[in-house]
């Protein structure tokens, strides 16, 4: 018998992780999905059969746009808002989760799982050194961290409904997005892009200890697909799961391997802070941009440098335990190194960078 057709809701439909999970929703034949941001995507796929521009941080948008929604059978939620600081983020990112499902849910009589995709944070991975590998029962990092209001939410809100909950917890998810905050793969392909225009070589630009520290990536397929996992599998319900790549590496040992990539020099390292020593480089990306023929995307769309100095500033190894998730059934592991080499690739014949 064929499969019934499940209907998913992707909450943050053209971030780093949505568009992975619409990509990937693309290519299932018994997926259905509705996408939901509040810019419309750069480019349109089958998924795409419904696309809606809500701004869920207008709970009247909310129900007017996710009121009647009753196919939905499984919410995807990756939606965020930046703000300065940590403390900042709660507000925001709670009320987007809340506005979401407090809309959805009366309409939704079919909804089986919410899938809510939290990160390493969440153990406080942005603080400094942690207990490593970290694992899902580990205690939280002091607050604020608004991962932690989410699921606490989620779980309070699943509680009186017949719908379960599950939590993927990756870091740094690489992927292609515009306009994100948190994309590191753009972020490495311009800093070298601009850096080879201007003459210099790919100096790694975090600590010296940054670069020798151990570090973890999640794919943005691997994750789509454990997404679909978190959402389907019953072993998934009520359960909050760590989910990488399942290796580890060192910058120092990806560093000459990205230059040689780039053609470029590594260099030695020249600790900066991007978000100073990159603020100005605007006009010269630009120059990147016409002389290669690249596709126009404006420089603060492809990389936001805060983050870049987040990930190439840990002087500290930042190591999740993937054993719970591969023991409950999602087993797909990926070599990292060999997955910067494959995106950058992708990139390159996409335009993106040079
Ligand atoms: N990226 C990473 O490396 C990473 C790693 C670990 C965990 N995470 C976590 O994963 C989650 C998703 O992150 P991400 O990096 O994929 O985010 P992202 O690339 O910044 O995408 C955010 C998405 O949310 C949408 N959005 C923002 N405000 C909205 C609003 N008011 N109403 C409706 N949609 C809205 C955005 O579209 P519009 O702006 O057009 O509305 C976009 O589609 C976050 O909780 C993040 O902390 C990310």
């Amino acid at each position: 018998m064929a499969e019934a057709v499940k209907t998913a809701l992707v909450v943050g439909a053209t971030g780093v992780i949505g568009r992975g999970l619409m990509q990937h929703l693309d290519g299932l034949p018994d997926w259905h999905a509705i996408g939901v941001s509040r810019r419309p995507p750069a480019e349109s796929h089958s998924a795409w059969s419904r696309y809606l521009a809500v701004d869920l941080l207008d709970p009247d948008d909310a129900k007017a746009k996710l009121g009647g929604l009753s196919e939905v059978t499984h919410v995807f939620y990756t939606a965020f808002v930046d703000a300065p600081d940590q403390a900042a983020q709660v507000a925001p990112n709670l009320a987007l989760l809340r506005n979401c499902l407090e809309a959805l849910d009366p309409a939704a009589a079919k909804l089986q799982r919410v899938v809510l995709v939290e990160g390493t944070k969440w153990y406080g991975s942005h603080l400094g050194p942690f207990k490593t590998p970290a694992k899902e029962d580990d205690p939280r990092c002091p607050p604020p961290m608004f991962y932690h209001d989410q699921e606490d939410f989620l779980r309070g809100f699943a509680e009186a409904r017949p719908w379960s909950w599950c939590a993927l917890r990756p870091q740094t998810v690489c992927g292609f997005s515009l306009g994100s905050a948190m994309n590191l793969m753009t972020l490495i392909g311009v800093y070298a892009a601009i850096r080879k225009h201007q003459g210099l070589s790919f100096a790694y630009p975090g600590k010296a200890a940054a670069q020798r520290a151990l570090y973890q990536v999640t794919d943005a397929g691997l994750l789509a697909r454990g997404q679909v996992w978190a959402a389907t599998a019953e072993a998934a319900a009520d359960q909050a799961f760590n989910l990488t790549n399942g290796d580890f590496f060192r910058w120092q040992n990806l560093w000459p391997r990205l230059a040689d990539f780039f053609g470029m020099d590594a260099g030695p390292v020249e600790t900066q802070r991007l978000t100073e020593t990159m603020a100005d480089k605007a006009p010269v990306w630009d120059e990147v941009v016409e002389a290669h023929g690249l596709q126009p995307n404006a420089l603060e769309s492809l990389a936001a440098w805060p983050f870049g100095d987040y990930c190439l500033g840990c002087d500290y190894d930042v190591m999740s335990s993937t054993t719970k998730i591969r023991q409950a059934g999602f087993a797909e592991v990926l070599d990292s190194e060999d997955m910067f080499l494959r995106l950058f690739a992708e990139f390159r014949e996409a335009r993106i960078i040079p």
